[in-house]
């Protein structure tokens, strides 16, 4: 715990000394412009429960009993990776905010287009792949019997439903949040995307909740045989992390919101902040929201994707990846 607080400390001082960049990061954490700048018919609020439903519904159909919906399913999250490099190369491109984005940046955020770019093709490789695994599925006729609860080595229709709705969600944040934090003041849509993004953050967090309420009252599967000691040791922490992130990005983007004096919107409700501002709170836990955590996430979700492609395609082991999916 000791510790912690010391690491904790060494990271604020280490901002406090440098002072512009220190104004820059307050300026950055923004975030957005308040309820004067709600877009019309709630239009915001409508994007966001979009997504959400989107999202649950390519999760159920995902792991549907008749193969035609999972294989449905499977084209809707390819549909979903496809809107995503969509929205980045044909609107994110076209904005110009890539080559002019919110002065006052931090060393840090000059990553911020690069890591888009990434990202855009990514979506688009993920979207592409996908759509081949959802006409293939189309092929098969066997109906898949879950139980609700876990089973001894497969998940079951809930904890399933959980993960790949909480993934989806997750997963979207992080080029959403990227592009919303270099967005100019002043233009038209950039507090939409803090509508839609501050809600799907609480979202995931109440997902969260949920599926730690549940994994109380049902086992959780043991880990696939055919890992290796090594393999299962990784497994088990990098599950652990991803559980760390779900709770620790909406928290602390929850809290440096508050920092700067800002509401939280959920859907068309706004949670005003529920302390007194203050630019060191913003700095500290903008770090943790905007920089360390993002990071540290990038190299953790990479291993847990990579590992299972690892395990499905090289190490011929496709039952593994059955235990959530399909
Ligand atoms: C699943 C949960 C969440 C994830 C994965 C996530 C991820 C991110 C990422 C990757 C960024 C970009 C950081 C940067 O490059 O500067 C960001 C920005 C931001 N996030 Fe989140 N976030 C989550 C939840 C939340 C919540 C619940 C709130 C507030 C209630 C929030 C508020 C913000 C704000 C205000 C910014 C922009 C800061 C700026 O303008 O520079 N986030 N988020």
């Amino acid at each position: 715990m000791n510790n912690l607080k010391w690491t904790y400390g060494g990271l604020v001082v280490l901002l406090a000394m440098e002072p512009a960049l220190a104004s820059e990061a307050i300026n950055l954490s923004a975030g957005n412009d308040g309820s004067a700048t709600r877009i019309e018919n709630d239009l915001d609020s409508w994007t966001a429960f979009a997504i959400v439903v989107t999202s649950l519904v390519t999760a159920w159909c995902m792991n549907a009993v008749s193969p035609k919906a999972r294989s449905f399913g499977t084209i809707l999250a390819s549909l979903g990776c496809l809107a995503v490099a969509a929205w980045f190369f044909l609107f994110v491109l076209g904005t110009g905010i890539l080559e002019n984005p919110k002065p006052n940046q931090t060393p840090l955020d000059s990553a911020k287009p690069t890591l888009l770019w990434l990202q855009g093709i990514v979506a688009l490789a993920a979207g592409l792949f996908l759509l081949l695994v959802g006409i293939r599925q189309s092929g098969e006729d066997k109906a898949l019997e879950l139980k609700t609860e876990n089973e001894p080595e497969r998940y079951g229709r809930i904890s399933r439903l959980l993960h790949w709705s909480t993934a989806m969600l997750f997963i979207a944040m992080i080029p959403m949040g990227i592009f919303a934090s270099i967005i100019p003041e002043g233009t038209d849509y950039r507090n939409a995307y803090y509508v839609v993004h501050k809600t799907i953050g609480v979202l995931v967090f109440v997902l969260l909740a949920t599926r730690l309420i549940w994994n109380l009252g049902t086992r959780r599967p043991a880990l696939a045989e055919s890992l290796n000691p090594v393999e299962r040791k990784l497994a088990h922490w990098v599950h652990v992390a991803l559980y760390g992130f779900l709770f620790a990005l909406p928290v602390t983007g929850f809290v440096m919101t508050s920092f700067h004096g800002y509401p939280t919107f959920f859907f068309i409700w706004e949670l005003p902040p529920l302390w007194a501002s203050s630019d060191t709170g913003t700095i500290a836990w903008g770090l943790f929201h905007k920089y360390l955590l993002p990071y540290v996430l990038y190299i953790t979700l990479g291993a847990h994707i990579l590992g299972a492609l690892k395990h499905h395609y090289i190490d011929k082991h496709p039952q593994a990846i059955k235990r959530i999916v399909g």
